[in-house]
């Protein structure tokens, strides 16, 4: 750790710099966060920061660029405070000054510390500033109550600028089983929030918020995007004024009372992560990067996965479990996984929620012989669990009532007939925690889907009625990390009614996401491409599921439901016992081509293709060493134009010669199909003409698909 002797600061790492003002006195002020600008000497740092400072007139009231990391009132910041709280009143504009500043090498990265104190209040803050190994960036601050009376903090947010020609702001709304809808505006003077607070980051929650050139696109087009690392209640602000100031800020909703500090104790923010790319797809190969990175990251084959859920839902017994998880371990399926309904009294959704033991009358046995059947035939056992929820009508609920949220009006409205039961009660958590362990040892329990389906509401803790919402998420993630500790490989999957908690928090915590409980390939080509901006493809749970979509009715072929889904953590989730030969001999065939390409899916750099036909997508998977390549060209709509036209396949190495060929794990040739003569016999050319020219699309019926395999043939 080296202490800061001038006033700037640059951090590089990863392709990204950052330069800040660390000025005496003053909190850190990012003036560039984006790009690397190479190895810049003192003059020069200084000269940046010189002619980066703006002309203020004797009547500007606004706040003179740039803003600290951290904006203050007392400094003249008329937006969003970045600390907001008070001593009964008192002590509720503060204004820090730094009385240190260091930087660190760590891990490749770079790390600015700043501790800062606002004497006066009695309030001190550690602000970190990080460019990580990956090239992405991530803020946090500690805010400390030094004095005797106590401080409640109502909201700390850290902010991230982005210049002035990031002027088209991009975020994401959804719904259940519609996650990840994309919506642009203009970067307009104001604040644009999205807020959840509803416990959990939620159904309709941007994970993302991004601000970039106008008409950015995956390729092309300088763009910024901030995600708060936390899985509870929480605002993202993309916010300007009019001196020109922009920025992406981010920071935990704080219910009243729950984050009061008494003398000596502390609040530490969330990590506010920042990515930038030329193209969304290489600011999402920065987050990709650096998850990817991680200790935990799981780095053996994602095993393929049938689901219980859409095959059978409530229908449980032993007999037909054991013929599902036989028909699957014959395809090539790695992981069986009992969904929802195999607890006590569990025959539909509206009871049992919190009753975590085998039923008895469905399962006479117990679930150890399906568990060991399951094992025997080659496959790992999984099972559902929602631990944070209760039905009115179960044992726990009839037993202790005094846990189900309530903010002095009751349980509040029923959501799929459950409410939220309160870890915040030891004892309740103990409950939760003791019968999940005793299954996950009894059973040897590879994997938990851990679900969540309530919002959280008015959540109150029980009998003071105070908010419960901050510490929830906290015990979830405690509960987390101790079977994680106790049962050493567990892997969990993080579900919240599809793709509601999808956060770097509980991704430190889990091993996959199940990005929607829609399994229509029409919706689930834009969810994952979409989700895919922050989750890498072997954390995304993608299923084969029916003909029939369950929840849009629509019908699709096999190969689209298959190749939609063979881009992630593959998994199957229809009832194999009741499809035909033909079927499951395909089903088998994509799965062994999941399984025989999964090393390159899980590991290569994501890229998508702008195309100027807005019925058509272009995806793709790129080897880290840029020698192999698989991409898929799909058809969403009937265009007016048509043939489809060209389309380019980005990421390839400009200087080698690639052979493309269209690959069939299917049916050969879909259905309809008309294809250009390069496609008989493939064609070889350099990646610079692939990336640039491209080559020409076959004419695909809406929802279908081709598969390019792309090897380099220079080796
Ligand atoms: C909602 C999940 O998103 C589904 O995948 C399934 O697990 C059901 N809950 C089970 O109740």
């Amino acid at each position: 750790m080296n202490a800061v002797d001038g006033s700037v600061v640059q951090l590089r790492a990863g392709g990204t710099s950052i330069i800040a003002l660390v000025d005496a006195g003053r909190l850190p002020r990012i003036v560039h966060w984006g790009a690397d600008l190479g190895e810049l000497d003192d003059a020069a740092l200084s000269a940046i920061v010189l002619s980066a400072l703006p002309a203020v007139g004797d009547s500007a009231v606004s706040y003179p660029q740039p803003v600290p990391v951290l904006p203050q009132l007392a400094e003249g910041w008329l937006g969003r405070p970045g600390l907001s709280g008070s001593s009964d009143g008192t002590r509720w504009a503060p204004k820090f000054g730094a009385a240190s500043t260091s930087v660190e090498t760590r891990d490749g990265g770079q790390i600015l510390r700043c501790d800062a104190v606002d004497a006066e209040y009695g309030l001190s803050l550690s602000i970190e500033i990080e460019v990580l190994a990956s090239g992405l960036a991530r803020q946090r601050a500690t805010l400390v109550n030094e004095r005797g009376e106590s401080y409640r903090v109502d909201g700390l947010e850290l902010a991230f600028p982005v210049p002035v020609t990031a002027t088209e702001v991009l975020d994401f709304t959804g719904r259940w089983s519609l996650e990840k809808v994309p919506q642009r505006r203009p970067f307009h003077i104001g604040a644009w929030l999205r807020e959840s607070r509803g416990g959990k980051p939620g159904l309709e929650h941007t994970m993302l918020l991004a601000a970039g050139e106008a008409g950015f696109g995956f390729q092309s087009g300088a763009v910024w995007a901030v995600h708060l690392g936390w899985s509870g209640n929480q605002v993202l602000a993309a916010e300007r004024m009019p001196s020109g100031v922009q920025h992406l800020s981010a920071g935990e909703i704080i219910l009243p009372g729950e984050v009061t500090l008494a003398a000596g104790e502390r609040y530490t923010s969330p990590w506010l992560y920042g990515s930038w790319g030329n193209g969304l797809d290489e600011l999402a190969g920065r987050f990709h990067n650096e998850i990817r990175s991680w200790p935990q990251h799981p780095s053996s084959p994602r095993p393929v996965i049938l689901n219980t859920w859409e095959a059978v839902y409530f229908n449980h017994d032993l007999a037909t479990l054991s013929a599902l998880a036989e028909k699957g371990a014959a395809l090539g399926v790695e992981r069986f996984v009992v969904d929802d309904g195999w607890f006590l009294g569990r025959r539909s959704d509206r009871t049992s929620l919190g009753d975590w033991t085998v039923d008895p009358a469905v399962w006479p046995m117990g679930l150890e012989p399906l568990a060991q059947r399951v094992r025997e035939l080659g496959m790992e056992f999984g099972l559902w669990f929602e631990p944070e929820m209760i039905n009115l009508d179960s044992e726990l609920a009839r037993t202790h009532p005094e846990w189900i949220f309530d903010a002095g009006h009751g349980a509040g409205i029923p959501s799929r007939y459950q409410h939220v039961l309160d870890l915040g009660h030891e004892g309740a958590y103990a409950h939760v925690r003791d019968a999940m362990f005793a299954l996950v040892g009894a059973l040897d329990i590879a994997y938990i889907k851990w679900d969540h389906n309530r919002y959280l509401l008015d959540a109150g803790h029980s009998p003071s009625g105070r908010p419960g919402a901050r510490v929830q998420t906290l015990q979830a993630y405690r509960l987390m990390a101790e079977l994680k500790q106790a049962f050493p490989g567990l892997e969990i999957e993080s579900c919240a009614s599809g793709g509601g908690r999808i956060d770097l928090g509980v991704l430190a915590h889990t091993d996959r996401v199940w990005p929607s409980d829609c399994n229509d390939p029409h919706e689930r080509l834009e969810i994952q491409r979409w989700t895919g901006l922050m989750v890498p493809p072997e954390y995304q749970g993608t299923h084969i599921g029916a003909a029939e979509s369950h929840t849009t009715h629509r019908i699709h072929p096999l190969d689209y439901r298959a190749e939609k889904a063979l881009w992630g953590h593959l998994g199957v989730e229809l009832n194999l016992l009741e499809e035909d030969e033909a079927t499951l001999a395909t089903v088998g065939s994509w799965i062994a081509f999941h399984r025989e390409h999964r090393g390159l899916l899980h590991s290569g750099r994501v890229v998508h293709a702008d195309l100027p036909n807005a019925a058509t997508r272009l995806q793709g998977v790129v080897a880290r060493d840029g020698a192999e390549a698989l991409y898929a060209f799909s058809v969403t709509e009937r265009p007016a134009n048509w043939p489809p036209g060209r389309v380019t396949l980005p990421g390839l190495d400009g200087e080698r010669s690639y052979r493309v060929s269209a690959v069939f794990p299917g049916t050969p040739l879909p259905e309809g199909a008309v294809v250009p003569p390069w496609l008989w016999s493939g064609v070889t050319l350099p990646g610079r003409v692939l990336g640039t020219i491209g080559i020409e699309a076959p004419s695909l019926d809406p929802d279908t698909s081709m598969l390019f395999h792309v090897t380099a043939v220079d080796a």
